[in-house]
């Protein structure tokens, strides 16, 4: 199995437990309204359906749930977080699904919306994932993006970083037992912000219209790439 893809499965089968408690408490619960507003700027609706990527525990989907959303599935390579996923939330039985995001088993044109919170970072061949994306989207279908980025002002920034990478990690490790996952978090948002130009990632994938937009003081960005 490709390294990156075998320590990140490992990295979520391990903290499945924890995840969601761990979440809200290191974000200060921040993570509900960033999911939230990132759903009300993509305009879902009863309309739509919605394949949330990367899904997690669910509370993507259970968020569009709440905005009037019903034909939603989930996809996710973590079997423990999609376990929890269904624990939580017993209506998306049979609608989960355990694969991967570069290569998404749903028929091509089949699904308008795609929405991936904190989990491209973690993909383990971007361009691939955004190419998956593109191909089950319909015309005119939506890929929303939620994603950690460092802040640019550099004072926020600083007291960002001490957070992220001193507290954070300590706080993640001693909670989950697991050290090294919460210390893999800051380190893989410096890289990812670094490193990665999402925009022209999905441009490469054929996405026209791409909108983005930060909340938070620049923690967080929120991309919706139009097909
Ligand atoms: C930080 S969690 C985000 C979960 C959820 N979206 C949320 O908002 O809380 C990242 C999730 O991405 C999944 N993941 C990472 N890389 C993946 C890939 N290549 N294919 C499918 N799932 C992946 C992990 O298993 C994990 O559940």
């Amino acid at each position: 199995m490709n390294g990156k893809k075998k320590q990140v499965k490992i990295i979520f089968d391990s903290i499945a437990y924890r995840y969601d408690f761990l979440n809200h408490l290191l974000s200060f619960g921040f993570d509900y309204y960033w999911r939230k507003r990132a759903l009300r700027l993509t305009g879902v609706n009863s309309g739509s359906i919605l394949l949330d990527i990367a899904c997690g525990t669910g509370d993507v989907s259970i968020e569009a749930r709440k905005l009037g959303v019903e034909k939603i599935f989930g996809a996710d390579f973590s079997f423990n977080m999609l376990q929890l996923f269904s624990k939580k939330s017993p209506w998306i039985k049979g609608k989960s699904i355990q694969m991967v995001a570069e290569n998404i088993p749903f028929k091509d044109y089949s699904v308008t919306n795609i929405a991936v919170a904190f989990g491209v970072r973690n993909f383990y061949d971007i361009q691939e994932g955004f190419n998956s994306f593109y191909k089950v989207l319909t015309p005119g279908g939506k890929a929303t993006i939620i994603e950690f980025r460092l802040p640019s002002n550099p004072v926020f920034k600083g007291f960002y970083k001490f957070y992220f990478k001193k507290i954070l990690p300590l706080v993640g490790g001693i909670i989950s037992g697991d050290k090294e996952a919460y210390s893999y978090l800051p380190r893989s948002v410096e890289e990812f912000d670094e490193k990665i130009d999402m925009k022209e990632l999905l441009s490469n994938s054929g996405f026209k219209k791409i909108d983005m937009y930060t909340l938070t003081m620049g923690i967080v960005q929120v991309i919706i790439a139009t097909k």
